[in-house]
């Protein structure tokens, strides 16, 4: 049983290393951005109220973002454990996971950053823009201003972890596989012998 934050800025490689981290570890990864995007895409009110924030490149209010992230960790009772990806955003995020891993007798035990510089994300992001069909992917302005949100509101959630000694960084640069191997190294002395698929 292992929860854990997949963190950094957008682009940053978090939805791609999810998902070979869900492979190794059998774990539930949870990304808000996409559950915000199914909303969107299934015309929902949440969806509608979400749709906004995310087309300006803002974040949604914390009391929207967290229920939903609780209705998605209360649909998995059967989970092993989560990967948080894009979540928690900001502190008050943070603090109201913290209090929801505790009611379910759990806990986040590491958060680890994906370190990519600003220009990197910037081209990244404009070459998924064509993939993904996502409009806040396609707009540079857009593009710097979730990165300078990012700076401002998300990145104090790193030092809120690292004061519980949970926090890690980790070079977002290089082939997914070699970034996979660095995650590994962090993640596997944490995983209970057995529990892990092998590679
Ligand atoms: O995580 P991702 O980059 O897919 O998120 C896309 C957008 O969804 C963000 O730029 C933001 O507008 C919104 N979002 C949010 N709060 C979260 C996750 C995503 O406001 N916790
Ligand atoms: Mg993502």
């Amino acid at each position: 049983m292992i929860n854990l934050i997949l963190f950094g800025p957008p682009g940053s490689g978090k939805g791609t290393q999810a998902a070979h981290l869900v492979e190794r570890y059998g774990l539930v990864h949870i990304s808000t951005g996409d559950l915000f995007r199914q909303e969107i895409g299934n015309g929902t009110p949440l969806g509608k109220e979400a749709q906004a924030y995310i087309s300006r490149g803002e974040l949604v209010p914390d009391h929207i973002t967290i229920g939903m992230l609780r209705n998605k960790v209360e649909a998995h009772p059967e989970a092993h454990g989560f990967i948080f990806d894009g979540f928690p955003r900001t502190i008050p995020q943070a603090e109201a996971l913290d209090r929801l891993m505790a009611e379910e007798g759990a806990a986040i035990h590491l958060l680890i950053a994906l370190e990519v510089e600003d220009e990197e994300i910037v081209r990244r992001i404009k070459g998924r823009a064509a993939i993904s069909g996502r409009a806040d992917d396609a707009n540079e302005s857009i593009i710097r201003n979730r990165i300078a949100v990012y700076k401002n509101e998300t990145a104090p959630v790193f030092d809120y972890y690292a004061r519980q000694g949970k926090s890690h960084r980790v070079n977002g640069i290089g082939s997914i596989e070699e970034i996979f191997q660095r995650l590994c190294i962090i993640i596997d002395p944490l995983v209970e012998p057995g529990e892990s698929a092998p590679a």
